[in-house]
C-alpha cells in the first residue's frame, strides 16, 4: 500500500497484534467511526514506543504506545507507565504554553496509549534534521530555551505536581542508571564524581522536568518549537533539561564540524534565554548543576547505555572523553566557560 505523503521511506512494519492493539486503543478513545479501520503507518525514529500515523475518516492523527523494552543496543527495563507520564507532561506544558506541544486528542490508560494531532513533517521539520542540514537559526535555540524555562518556572514549587510526577524510580531507570551509573562502570576513575552527580540530581526536586530535551524530540513549526517525547517526565532538577539539550548541541559539533560555529551560537542563545528566565532559585546554583550534568552527559552519550548514533569513530569518542573527564573532576561553574573550552578543544 502507498505510504502517505511525508512518511519516511524506511517506515517500520507493524505486526498484526500491534496493529490490533492500536485499533482497540483508538476505538476506546472514540477516535474512529463504527467499523472504521484506518491505515496505520509506523514512523521511524522511535526507540521506546510504537509511534504511528493513523489516517482516520476525521483526518490523520498520531498515536503513541509505550513498548515494554527499548530498542537500543543495551536494553534497559522501563515500565510502560512512562506513557502516562508523557501524556500528563504534555497536558501541563499545554497549559503553560499552548502550541508548545501537539494537541492531545485522546488518552487510553488501558492500552498505555494516547493520540495527538498529526503535525505534517513538511510544516514541522525535526530540529535535528535542520541542524544536520545546516539550517541553523540561533532564534530557534532561543525559543527552545524560552519555552523550556517557562515550563520550569510555571511548575517550580508546585506540591501537587511534585506528587503527580514523583517518578523518581523511573527517572533513575531511564536516565541516571543507563547514563551516569553505566559511564561510571566504564570509567572507574570517574565513579566518585558520577555517583555524586547521581545523588545531587536525584535529590533535587524543584520543577517539572521533561527528561529528553533533544533536537530529535523538537519539531520546528511556524509558531515556534514543539516539544515531543516526554516519557522521562519527572519532578526534579530542571538543570537536567538544560544540560541535556546543550549536550546535544556540543556533540553536534563532532557530527558536523563544518557547522560548529552555528551550533555554538545556538548553545549561547539557548543558555542566555534559559538562564534569563530562572526565577525559582539563584541562577548561579542552577548553572553550577547544569555544568556538572553537562560534563556527565558528554561522557554518558559516548560510554553510557545509549550512545549517540552519529559519533561513530574511535578518534571522535576519544575527543569527547578527553574533554568530559577532566570537566567531571573539576566542574566549571559557568556554561559559557564550558562552551569556550569546547570551542578550543583540539
Ligand atoms: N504529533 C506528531 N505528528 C507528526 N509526527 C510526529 C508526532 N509525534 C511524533 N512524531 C514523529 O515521530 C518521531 C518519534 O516520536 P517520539 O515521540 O519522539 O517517539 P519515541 O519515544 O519513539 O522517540 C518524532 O521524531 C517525529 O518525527
Ligand atoms: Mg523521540
Amino acid at each position: 500500500m502507498a505510504v502517505p505523503k511525508g512518511i519516511p521511506a524506511d517506515a517500520l512494519v507493524l505486526s498484526p497484534s500491534d496493529a490490533e492493539e492500536l485499533l482497540q486503543a483508538l476505538r476506546r478513545m472514540q477516535l474512529l467511526q463504527p467499523r472504521e479501520t484506518p491505515l496505520l503507518t509506523p514512523l521511524s525514529g522511535g526507540v521506546s514506543s510504537l509511534i504511528v500515523r493513523a489516517d482516520t475518516v476525521a483526518g490523520p492523527l498520531c498515536i503513541k504506545r509505550a513498548l515494554a523494552r527499548l530498542k537500543v543496543a543495551s536494553l534497559w527495563e522501563a515500565p510502560v507507565r512512562r506513557n502516562r507520564a508523557e501524556v500528563a507532561w504534555l497536558r501541563v506544558a499545554m497549559r503553560v504554553i499552548p502550541g508548545a506541544v501537539p494537541e492531545i486528542l485522546g488518552d487510553d490508560a488501558q492500552g498505555n496509549a494516547f493520540a495527538m494531532a498529526w503535525l505534517e513533517p513538511a510544516d514541522y521539520p525535526v530540529w535535528k534534521s535542520l541542524l544536520r542540514d545546516g539550517v541553523i537559526e540561533p532564534s530557534t535555540a532561543q525559543a527552545v530555551g524560552h519555552n523550556l524555562v517557562a515550563i520550569h518556572a510555571a511548575t517550580a514549587g508546585d506540591a501537587e505536581l511534585a506528587r503527580a510526577f514523583a517518578n523518581d524510580a523511573d527517572f533513575h531507570a531511564l536516565r541516571l542508571e543507563p547514563y551516569f551509573v553505566e559511564a561510571a562502570r566504564k570509567h572507574p576513575a570517574c565513579a566518585v564524581a558520577l555517583q555524586r552527580l547521581v545523588e545531587t540530581t536525584a535529590g533535587t526536586r524543584l520543577a517539572l522536568v521533561h527528561g529528553d530535551i533533544s533536537p530529535k524530540n523538537i519539531l520546528i513549526g511556524a509558531r515556534g518549537p514543539v516539544f515531543l517525547d516526554a516519557e522521562c517526565a519527572w519532578y526534579g532538577d530542571p538543570a537536567f533539561d538544560l544540560a541535556f539539550c546543550l549536550n546535544h548541541l556540543l556533540l553536534k559539533c563532532v557530527w558536523c564540524p563544518a557547522q560548529r560555529s552555528g551550533y555554538l551560537r545556538c548553545f549561547d542563545m539557548l543558555t542566555a534565554s534559559y538562564l534569563g528566565g530562572v526565577n525559582w532559585e539563584p541562577v548561579a546554583a542552577l548553572e553550577a548543576r547544569a555544568c556538572a550534568l553537562l560534563a556527565g552527559l558528554l561522557l554518558a552519550r559516548i560510554d553510557g547505555k545509549s550512545p549517540v548514533e552519529y559519533i561513530t569513530q574511535d578518534a571522535e569518542r576519544e575527543h569527547v572523553r578527553r574533554f568530559a573527564i577532566p570537566l567531571l573532576e573539576h566542574s566549571a561553574l559557568k556554561l559559557s566557560e564550558i562552551r569556550q573550552r569546547w570551542g578550543s578543544h583540539g
